[in-house]
């Protein structure tokens, strides 16, 4: 270390020192303070020329500022006049030097050695800055990853408290990091979740120290679903530090497959029911019919004919009980014509008006233009009776029900956001209002399932919505609810709309023909052939019976001239009715024929064959005739639009 004469001896006590201080790994400059306040360098070690890269003894008797003009920007040169003055040591972690010739971060203590003498220590912390701010720089790289992010990340203690919670996550909550961080996250998890959380968390002690773990967390926007993926973070010992998770929001997706779940059970118990009703509906026939040929047969005696009116009544009963189970199951569809709403909320409630309860007001606001949709009055009929019943059981004391009618515009979004399944486009909105008792959602999620009633034994099938949802399936479609307890139900029906006029009402009733014809009977079932005889045979016809498709086609094939119409079942193991119609006609291009069925026949494929009728299973007398009489009275001039 060069030493200015006038500097205090350091070197003169022990030449070792001066060795030790100039083979030290760090600076030290050696400043006196002017009684003027200037800062002069009296010395420098060579450790000095190593780390600024200068030679210091070029600058001893120099003041700071001319010779280090870097460091004379910083704040050293004021913190060393403090440190002469005061004699209070300073030390700073990291002083940024930079100019031609100095360029440096360096750590610095400074500290006085005699009355205005101060040494300043310095070394080159230049790389441990460059590590430091590459370890700020990927931290905040990191840092703006998990920010910016979506999923939820959120890092807990093995207690399960937060200790880091991502801005995603505390959105989802509406809670500031803040509030989150040191509490316990389960809390926010669904009571009938938290077991299930905890069961995935404990395979967090074990390896793969992995767990996933979806639940129900109560969130700002309530009850949502989250699927979370977690993993252990292992300290040195290899035990559980803290558990990072990273979650995601799949209420969505969930609510998708509860939607395709459900609308998957409502069909399978839609087929199981057809199934059901179909069978049940070939006897039904029978009963149905036999009982009132014996009523007929019993004129004369009171008692025995009250007996079999007791038959046909029950018989009658059941009957309606599956046309709802067909309406449900979708198997009923029979007409799919032009028809005016409005009409049919006309017929609806004019019957209303004479039946039920006075205390209920009914109210009309029909603003829907055009009102008219492709599908079958009877049914529409049968919904909103079925609407409006469950209205008036909800009003035990009255109140008011009212049928209103809009033309709404269904966009996807609207669709998407009621959860509906229909396609987008106008639509006839027809909503039953009522200011009844309201429903829980308990009961509003189970409405449309068959067989869910809430009223008492005999009082309700459960029935009747089921054969509501149904009907507006086959109309393509929807039904909204609305409804919440003591503030009454809306039930609001999405029917596509056609912008055709719908026919006028009435005409498609029959004239009653009094003809006598030659008929074939074919069916499979036994009872329906033996009713049908009978009862054609009272009306004057003559019969031939066959139990199938085949045996219809010969007799048809040897005789078809001295037939006047075939009445024929549409479902038979050996041939489709269809089939064996269309055979018959390749005989007879001007077959008559009614094709009855207890399931579904589709309307629009059937009818489009002129001089063919369908009857739908069980049926009373009256119908057949009825359709009989249609058929003959107009052979050749049946088009779609007659249904
Ligand atoms: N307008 C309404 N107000 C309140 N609750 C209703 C209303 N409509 C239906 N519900 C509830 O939905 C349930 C199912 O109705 P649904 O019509 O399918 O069967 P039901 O009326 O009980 O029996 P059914 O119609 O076969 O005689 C009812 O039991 C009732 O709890
Ligand atoms: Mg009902």
């Amino acid at each position: 270390m060069p030493e200015p004469a006038d500097s205090p001896s350091l070197g003169g006590r022990d030449a070792r020192y001066l060795r030790v201080v100039d083979a030290a790994p760090m600076g030290v400059h050696l400043y006196r303070l002017e009684a003027d306040g200037r800062l002069v360098l009296t010395g420098a070690n060579a450790g000095a020329d190593r780390l600024l890269g200068v030679d210091n003894a070029a600058f001893v008797g120099k003041t700071l500022e001319e010779a280090f003009p870097p460091i004379a920007t910083t704040e050293l040169p004021e913190r060393y006049r403090e440190v002469a003055r005061t004699g209070v040591p300073w030390t700073t972690e990291v002083v940024d030097c930079r100019d031609e010739h100095i360029a440096g971060a360096f750590e610095v203590h400074a500290f006085s050695v005699g009355p205005g003498e101060v040494a300043a220590l310095f070394l080159d912390v230049s790389a441990r800055k460059r590590v430091e701010l590459a370890l700020r720089g990927s931290e905040q790289r990191y840092r703006h990853l998990v920010e910016n992010q979506q999923d939820l990340i959120v890092e807990a203690d093995v207690d399960g408290r937060v200790r880091f919670a991502s801005p995603s996550y505390c959105r989802l909550f509406g809670k500031e990091e803040s509030e989150l961080v040191g509490q316990r996250f389960m809390p926010l998890v669904h009571a009938e979740d938290r077991g299930a959380t905890l069961q995935a968390l404990e395979k967090l002690f074990f390896p793969p120290h992995t767990c996933v773990v979806e639940q129900r967390a109560m969130t700002r926007d309530g009850w949502r679903w989250l699927a979370w993926s977690d993993k252990a973070v292992l300290d040195e010992h290899g035990e559980v530090a803290s558990i990072l998770a990273v979650g995601r929001d799949i209420t969505a997706q969930r609510v998708m497959e509860e939607r395709l779940r459900q609308s998957e059970k409502l069909h399978a118990i839609g087929q199981l029911a057809g199934g059901v009703a179909h069978d049940f509906n070939n006897q039904l026939t029978g009963i149905l019919s036999a009982g009132e040929l014996l009523a007929r047969a019993l004129q004369d005696n009171g008692e025995l004919r009250e007996l079999a009116e007791m038959i046909v009544n029950a018989a009658e009963h059941s009957t309606r009980l599956t046309r709802q189970l067909l309406a449900y199951a979708r198997k009923g569809k029979l007409k799919t014509v032009p028809l005016d709403v409005h009409g049919t909320v006309q017929d609806v409630v004019s019957l209303l008006r004479r039946s039920i309860d006075k205390r209920i007001v009914i109210r009309q606001d029909l603003a829907a233009q055009p009102s008219s949709t492709l599908g079958d009055s009877a049914q529409l009929h049968n919904a909103l009776l079925n609407l409006a019943l469950n209205a008036r059981d909800a009003m035990p004391e009255g109140g008011e029900l009212t049928f209103a009618t809009r033309v709404a515009e269904l966009s996807p979004e609207h669709i998407e956001a009621s959860r509906m399944d229909v396609t987008p486009g106008r639509y006839v909105a027809l909503e039953v209002r009522d200011s009844g008792l309201g429903m829980d959602p308990e009961t509003q999620a189970h409405l449309f399932e068959p067989f869910f009633t809430t009223k008492e034994v005999g009082k309700g099938s459960g029935l009747g919505l089921a054969a509501v949802y149904g009907t507006v399936q086959n109309h393509r479609g929807a039904v909204e609810v609305s409804s919440e307890p003591g503030r009454g139900t809306t039930f609001t029906l999405y029917l596509p709309l056609v912008e055709v006029e719908a026919r006028p009402r009435g005409s498609e009733e029959a004239q009653a023909v009094e003809a006598h014809c030659r008929i074939l009977v074919v069916d499979d079932e036994r009872v329906v052939r033996d009713v049908l005889r009978r009862l054609l045979e009272k009306a004057g016809h003559q019969v031939v019976v066959a139990n199938g498709a085949s045996e219809a086609l010969e007799i048809y094939r040897r005789s078809w001239h001295h037939l006047d119409l075939v009445i024929m079942d549409v479902m038979m193991p050996d041939m489709d009715g269809r089939e064996a119609l269309a055979a018959m006609r390749e005989l007879n291009p001007n077959l008559r024929a009614v094709l009855s069925s207890g399931y579904s026949v589709d309307g629009e494929t059937v009818l489009a064959t002129e001089g063919v009728r369908l009857l739908q299973k069980p049926y009373a007398l009256e119908d057949v005739t009825r359709v009989i009489a249609e058929v003959l009275a107009s052979p050749r001039q049946l088009e779609l639009a007659k249904g």
